[in-house]
């Protein structure tokens, strides 16, 4: 093994079982962990690798999260901010299932809508909902007020 490939398997060491997210957009890694939910508060092993050069797409992140399969709904979500993401299910070191994430048509739980005056940003118990409007540029549209949303105000709203 040279010496650069020995690196690049210390830097990001295979897991037995899990979820490999990959090729993640260039510092989006974090983002995609608050997407998912994941606080630090579990009990899984996470690891985050931030701006590997990738041949695929000059630099990425990857995520490795140990001991849960995440389910493609939750995962879907991913590509509103990382569309280039693939995710690997590992079993006993294996990858059982690999895939591109898709963009949902519907968004729920997140983000929260840019309008101020939205009922969803009132206090009431209202879970965020909105339509996929067009894919690229992206484009989301609040199904309680109407409002439409940008990546960069997504990324702001998160
Ligand atoms: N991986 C891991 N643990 C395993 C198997 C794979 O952490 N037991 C990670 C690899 O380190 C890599 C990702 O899962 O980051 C995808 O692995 P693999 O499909 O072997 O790599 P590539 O062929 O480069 O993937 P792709 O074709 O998606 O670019
Ligand atoms: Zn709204």
């Amino acid at each position: 093994m040279s010496v650069e490939n020995f690196e690049r398997e210390l830097r990001v060491r295979k897991i037995r079982n899990g979820t490999v997210i990959d090729h993640i957009t260039d510092g989006m890694a974090l983002k995609v962990l608050k997407i998912l939910g994941i606080s630090g508060e579990e009990d899984n092993v996470v690891s985050i690798v931030m701006h590997v050069p990738s041949e695929k797409i000059g630099r990425k992140d990857i995520v490795k999260i140990e001991g849960k399969e995440l389910d493609p709904k939750e995962v879907d979500k991913i590509s509103l901010i990382s569309p280039s993401a693939t995710i690997n299910i590992v079993r006993d070191y294996k990858i059982i299932k690999k895939e591109k994430v898709k963009l949902p048509e519907v968004i729920e739980g997140f983000p929260r809508c840019v309008n101020p005056n939205c009922i969803t940003n009132s206090g009431e118990p209202i879970t965020q909902r909105f339509k996929v409007e067009e894919q690229a540029p992206l484009l989301i549209r609040c199904e309680y007020c109407g409002k439409l949303m940008n990546s960069k105000e997504i990324l702001r709203y998160l």
